[in-house]
């Protein structure tokens, strides 16, 4: 199982194709997704250490070119599939929100459509 390390909490085993988002919920943190994971909103962003995928959602890809990311991604438009090491940006504790927001879906909505992420 690919291993998911999560700056200043922790490193886990996570069954492959897992949506990252997801995965961070599972590991206690409260990370944001006001959206619903649908490549809206962007609180779920996460900053990659190692592991960055080569490929991206065209959501998340279109989100992007409306602003400044250098070195974040979108948690909810991805799955686990090798070793990632991320930290979290957005969680409910450090923006004082009352919740993270819709729980998202098991699978990446809208429907992927796969991108290189140089393009
Ligand atoms: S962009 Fe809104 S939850 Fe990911």
């Amino acid at each position: 199982m690919p291993r998911l390390t999560i700056e200043e909490h922790g490193t886990y085993e996570v069954e492959a194709g897992t949506r990252l988002v997801r995965a961070i919920e599972d590991a206690g943190i409260n990370i944001l997704h006001r959206c619903g994971g649908y490549a809206k909103c962007t609180t779920c962003r996460v900053e990659f250490l190692s592991g960055e995928p080569a490929q991206m959602t065209k959501a998340e890809k279109e989100k992007w070119k409306e602003k400044d990311t250098s070195g974040v991604r979108l948690s909810c438009q991805m799955t686990i599939e090798d070793e990632m090491r991320i930290k979290v940006i957005n969680t409910v504790e450090s923006t004082g929100l009352e919740d993270p927001g819709d729980t998202p879906k098991e699978d990446i909505t809208p429907e992927p459509e796969w991108v290189p992420t140089n393009t």
